[in-house]
């Protein structure tokens, strides 16, 4: 039984993998957190329940100097009863005060896990995962609150959420809710983190957590380029493969917070959920509110365990797309070929050659739609730009697809801009405050999401262009964050949800394209990698992690991403030299093998490409049929970390399930002339096997490739870079 409840002494136990969680309804009715770690067997865990008087600690009513909540460790944050930390809720009652007193009310345990109305959650069969719902409530208030735990079976990893739910007869407000609430006995933890800006999304931080309340957060209506719903707590010296790590992501795509919190007995409170900044929430008599989604992982063998359980469950148990198991189409996009610059002619020469190269699908990029030549108009127009595309899309797909090729189109649903058919007939569909005008980003506004016939308009819309052609793969586009989050149709008691709305109404627009086109590839973007989150992969099985495609560049931009996002996810092409970002110009061969690290593509004009380069673009088509089960499925291994400046050569390591084959990449960012003899370890090899070197033949054992390692090639200019194929013999 994965999920146990001893009547006697009242503690529940959760087992999910190699992990244990333990908390006890103490006497006074409160939920006492006990154990978060490694399994154990036994579920005798009430001797870690410690209570001692201290000062400056108050008693909540009905309990004694000892119970303090500012000392005891708990399941939820109570506020305004003597627990100083972050509250796990803040419900403003009707009489203008916000304490609250959640003690447990019953609880049940069931096979299964049940889905989050309007919003991202895993999933899994009733032999795969259980769930455990403890219901806590509010007696002055009459509000409940349902906390919710899902273990997975095969996983170290416990899906955790909360809802509310207002019995009493006034409305309240919900003015915060984490997800998820987290309480440590006194220890030291590092905290790691993926702060980033555009083109440098998600590098890794790891800073010692500080005695003082450390927040992570979007205000910026997504997840964002800055930083990533994402937090671990590590053991200070726990590496890439040894010690303690806890790993929380939020399932959620906009304005989020993680508190990390010190205190003065080195216990450590860490939340994620909404942002309490940004976020506020009505509850009428008898209404619900449901949190977003959490998501716990826990390794006691380091970064590279942690990272592959979150691959496993958001491969397994949160990506459902029809493509979620399925070799992605090798893609060529038209951007940095043409930018807005193209007509029918070039995109059909473009997928020409592209056909000529084993490539298996044409991505039209923004600037097909409107009158759209520059990024000043057309936004919410989405019918084609006649002008530009003579024969429209229906004729243009044809052709495509006549060569063999897929066609895939971009969008960006949430925008409009000022010049536009949809903004003149309807100025009060973006996002504005009356009286204050809207700021622009990208020269566009941002349409109000919130609103219900918004999103109906786009599902009507984007549909007819999908009907109009055979449309296989659509790239969801947003270039700007939300400024004057106001809606012309909310209520001014309600204004404070508009954030919150915007997010379930793109979460909807998904669900109904989803539902209409089941086989409908959408690959996720916002101006590259903002909105990377585990939200968006429940949607999406692919995301364009960034826009800066230098291969160098990407080394951190999709390490950094890989410490919880699987490869498969992480959209990545070959582009052309000088990169259009960095304008540092790289081998071609080695912007391939750092492309075959993701869904694979190209963007760049293929009609440019010269004999050279043509012949290693066949190569790396066949090389990513041949090895992309390997990075789509396989186990990832961080040889080497690009963060680190006193690393030369940046390795990855997959290795099949089974052990019996392995890819290998290297990459030199940095050539060191007349430099030192390199070799490295492998890891995850059976040590009793032998492992056949492609192309060279040379074998190895398994253990020898593991203890003495595989030598570094003599790399010998910037950006080298070599793959090596290792099979078992
Ligand atoms: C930002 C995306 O990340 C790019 O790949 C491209 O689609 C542009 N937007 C188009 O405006």
């Amino acid at each position: 039984m994965p999920i146990s409840f001893n009547e006697t002494s009242r503690i529940f136990k959760l087992d999910a993998g190699n992990s244990t969680y333990a908390f006890l309804i103490e006497p006074n009715g409160y939920i006492a957190h006990l154990y978060y770690g490694g399994h154990v067997d036994s579920d005798a865990f009430a001797y870690l329940y410690r209570k001692r008087d201290r000062a400056f600690s108050p008693a909540a009513p009905g309990t004694t100097n000892v119970e303090s909540r500012d000392v005891i460790l708990q399941e939820f944050g109570t506020n305004g009863v003597g627990d100083y930390h972050a509250p796990s809720a803040i419900v403003r009652q009707g009489n203008g005060h916000n304490v609250t007193n959640f003690k447990y009310r019953s609880h049940r345990i069931f096979k299964g896990k049940p889905s989050l109305p309007g919003l991202p959650a895993t999933f899994g069969k009733d032999d795969e995962v259980e769930t455990l719902e403890l219901s806590l409530y509010d007696e002055a208030s009459d509000i409940e609150f349902i906390l919710s735990y899902s273990t997975f079976d095969r996983y170290s990893a416990i899906a955790r959420s909360a809802r509310a739910v207002n019995h009493s007869l006034e409305t309240v407000r919900i003015e915060k809710l984490a997800s998820m609430s987290l309480d440590f006995p006194s220890d030291n933890f590092d905290l790691v983190h993926l702060p980033g800006a555009w083109a440098r999304e998600r590098a890794v931080e790891r800073i010692p957590v500080p005695r003082a309340r450390t927040v992570i957060e979007s205000v910026r209506g997504l997840s964002s380029h800055q930083h990533n719903p994402f937090f671990a707590l590590a053991a200070p010296h726990a590496a890439e493969e040894a010690g303690e790590v806890f790993g929380v992501a939020l399932l959620y795509s906009g304005n989020f917070a993680a508190e990390i919190e010190f205190d003065q007995f080195d216990h450590l409170r860490a939340q994620i959920g909404l942002n309490a900044r940004t976020f506020e929430w009505k509850l009428e008599p008898d209404a619900v509110f449901q949190s977003p989604e959490a998501l716990l992982v826990y390794s006691d063998s380091g970064f590279d365990a942690m990272s592959r359980t979150f691959h496993n469950v958001f491969r397994n148990h949160l990506i459902r797309s029809y493509w979620k198991d399925r070799e992605r189409p090798i893609l060529v996009n038209n951007w940095e070929a043409t930018y807005f610059d193209f007509n029918e002619e070039k995109l059909l020469s473009i997928a020409k050659d592209a056909a000529e190269l084993g490539i298996e699908m044409l991505v039209l990029d923004d600037g097909w739609f409107g009158h759209r030549n520059d990024d000043h108009s057309s936004l919410g127009d989405w019918f084609v730009f006649e002008s530009k595309l003579k024969g429209g899309l229906g004729s243009l797909v044809k052709k495509v697809n006549a060569l063999g090729l897929k066609f895939g189109l971009w969008f960006e649903p949430e925008m409009v801009s000022r010049d536009s058919e949809l903004f003149t007939a309807h100025p009060d569909w973006c996002l504005h405050v009356p009286g204050r005008g809207a700021s622009e980003g990208r020269n566009q506004l941002v349409l109000d999401m919130s609103r219900p016939e918004v999103v109906d308009y786009l599902f009507k819309t984007i549909s007819g262009v999908l009907d109009g052609a055979n449309i296989e793969y659509i790239k969801w586009d947003a270039n700007r964050h939300l400024t004057e989050v106001g809606s012309a149709t909310t209520s001014p008691d309600r204004q404070k949800e508009v954030f919150h709305r915007y997010v379930l109404g793109m979460y909807r627009l998904h669900e109904l394209l989803l539902q209409r086109y089941p086989k409908l590839l959408i690959e996720g973007c916002s101006g590259g990698g903002g909105r990377f989150d585990a939200g968006m992969l429940y949607y999406a099985p692919q995301i364009w992690t960034s826009d800066d495609s230098d291969a160098i560049e990407r080394l951190k931009i999709q390490a950094g991403t890989s410490l919880l996002y699987p490869c498969s996810a992480m959209g990545a092409h070959v582009s052309d030299c000088p990169n259009h970002q960095t304008h540092r110009t790289t081998p071609f061969e080695t912007r391939g093998i750092v492309a075959l690290s993701g869904t694979f593509g190209y963007e760049l004009d293929l009609n440019k490409m010269n004999d050279g380069e043509r012949r290693m673009i066949r190569e790396q088509v066949a090389a990513y049929h041949q090895y992309h089960h390997l990075v789509a499925d396989g186990e990832l291994h961080r040889l080497t970390d690009p963060f680190d400046p006193k690393t030369v050569v940046v390795v990855w390591e997959y290795v099949a399930c089974d052990k019996s084959e392995a890819l290998v990449t290297m990459v030199q960012p940095r050539n060191i002339p007349n430099g030192p003899v390199y070799r490295v370890r492998l890891r995850g090899l059976d040590a009793k096997a032998t492992y056949e070197l492609e192309g060279s033949g040379e074998r190895f054992s398994g253990e020898m490739l593991m203890k003495a390692g595989l030598n570094v090639p003599d790399f010998d200019c910037d950006g080298a870079a070599a793959l090596f194929h290792l099979k078992r013999i």
